[in-house]
């Protein structure tokens, strides 16, 4: 591998953020940014983001389930791969930089590669997953967990809130059939990095522009349905009723007050509906969404059990049915130690001082990887701890300082592998 100076912060902060405003602009809902898994915005991203990478030098695939593929070969073609990486799907009304600044950043890095001629001793192989928020259907992280080799092919039967299947809406986003699992288990694949925004206050406080990322925090997702019996406002006494919503209330802060008293645990009732409802109307049935989470698997599993007791406890006493279903779980996942070194190394000659380690609260594609391929997580400052809100903000200066760290982490690999 011949010399080659990794581009200024400011000129790879300019880069990044023209693209992560172009890709802002694209939603389903004008004035906001929601994107959504296999939604018309996603398509549009996926073709936005598709021309970037073959400008960039990548040749482009979309897999089964909706992750866009572009590989940039190494000196030698058969040479294994790097992955690179995030997601380019949103929450409903949500920021610009979470998950898309890892997938613009990777880009960045290959079209700066491309244009100067330089090969790696390792192929880059950039993916945009589109299923890393989970808001659409009961599983998530489905599209990095199928990359990883987890393909787990009842997803495609799971429905949507809108009833339609994961099948018939990978259909309809032009989606080839096939096998998704990819190319790039065991041998073949040297490792994933992802570059992300923190989404919490710890480097802001202590005013650092990136951290490195120890591990991801386990999560359980799931939905419970609550069956009472519904009546009219006015004339059923309220001895005698069985009101779902009122029941739902008590689980909400039962579930909460366990959340506060576990300590390592955070859990939340982020989705309440109230199907069917009218203002004079007792509420028979209620659903609610669960996402519980720790860094220490026994605490989440204890949680699981002990939530499970509060929300029968409840239902018991107020004579509803509770049926509850976890839907989703994924256990902590460690950031690879070897790659955190490179990491640290690469961040400390971009940052000039010692580089602050801390967990992530949040999930992401990475810990798709665990057990199968090393991986290792970048963070980078967010203003107020701000995301999942059109509030969130990282400047364009740090996001510079986060993208030379990453290209300097890639190119002393390449080093390391010459
Ligand atoms: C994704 O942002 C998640 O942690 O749910
Ligand atoms: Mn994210
Ligand atoms: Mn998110």
């Amino acid at each position: 591998m011949s010399a080659f100076a990794v581009p200024s912060p400011a000129d790879l902060g300019a880069a990044v953020l023209a693209r992560l405003d172009e890709l802002a602009s694209i939603t389903d809902e004008p004035g906001k940014i929601t994107r959504l898994y296999l939604s018309k915005s996603h398509r549009r991203a996926v073709t936005l983001v598709e021309s970037w990478m073959r400008d960039a030098g990548m040749s482009v695939r979309l897999d089964p389930l909706a992750t866009l593929i572009g590989t940039y070969p190494g000196s030698n073609p058969d040479a294994p791969h790097l992955l690179l990486g995030s997601h380019i799907d949103s929450v409903r009304d949500a920021g610009r930089y979470d998950g898309t600044l890892g997938v613009v950043s990777a880009i960045e890095i290959v079209r700066q590669l491309n244009a100067a001629g330089q090969r790696l001793p390792f192929g880059l192989t950039v993916l945009a997953f589109g299923d890393e928020e989970g808001v659409r259907f009961p599983s998530t992280l489905t599209g990095s967990a199928a990359v990883a080799g987890r393909f787990n092919p009842k997803i495609l039967d799971e429905k949507g809130e809108d009833g339609i299947t994961r099948r018939m809406a990978l259909a309809e986003f032009g989606c080839p059939e096939g096998d998704p699992a990819a190319p790039w288990q065991g041998q073949s694949g040297l490792g994933y990095l992802e570059l992300h925004i923190e989404q919490g206050p710890v480097l802001e406080a202590e005013n650092r522009p990136v951290g490195l990322v120890t591990a991801i925090q386990g999560v359980t997702r799931g939905s419970c349905r609550i069956v009472g019996l519904a009546g009219h406002a006015g004339t059923v006494p309220m001895a005698m009723r069985r009101d779902a919503l009122s029941a739902a209330a008590e689980m909400v802060l039962a579930v909460e007050r366990i959340g506060r008293e576990t300590a390592g645990l955070v859990a939340t009732i982020g989705q309440l509906r109230v199907p069917g409802a009218s203002v004079n109307t007792i509420p028979g049935a209620v659903e609610f969404s669960l996402d519980f989470r720790s860094e220490i698997d026994a605490v989440r599993k204890e949680a699981e059990a002990r939530i499970r007791q509060a929300i029968e406890a409840v239902a018991a006493a107020r004579k509803v049915e509770a049926n509850l279903a976890y839907t989703y779980e994924a256990p902590a996942s460690e950031c690879d130690p070897g790659l955190r070194l490179t990491m640290a190394e690469a961040a400390e000659s971009v940052v000039q001082k010692p580089i602050r380690l801390l967990p992530s609260g949040a999930g992401h594609d990475a810990m798709s990887f665990r057990g199968k391929l090393p991986f290792m997580m970048l963070f980078v400052r967010s203003k107020a701890g701000i995301s999942h809100s059109p509030d969130e903000f990282t400047s364009e200066a740090d996001l510079g300082i986060a993208t030379a760290t990453l290209f300097r982490a890639v190119l002393d690999l390449a080093k390391k592998h010459d």
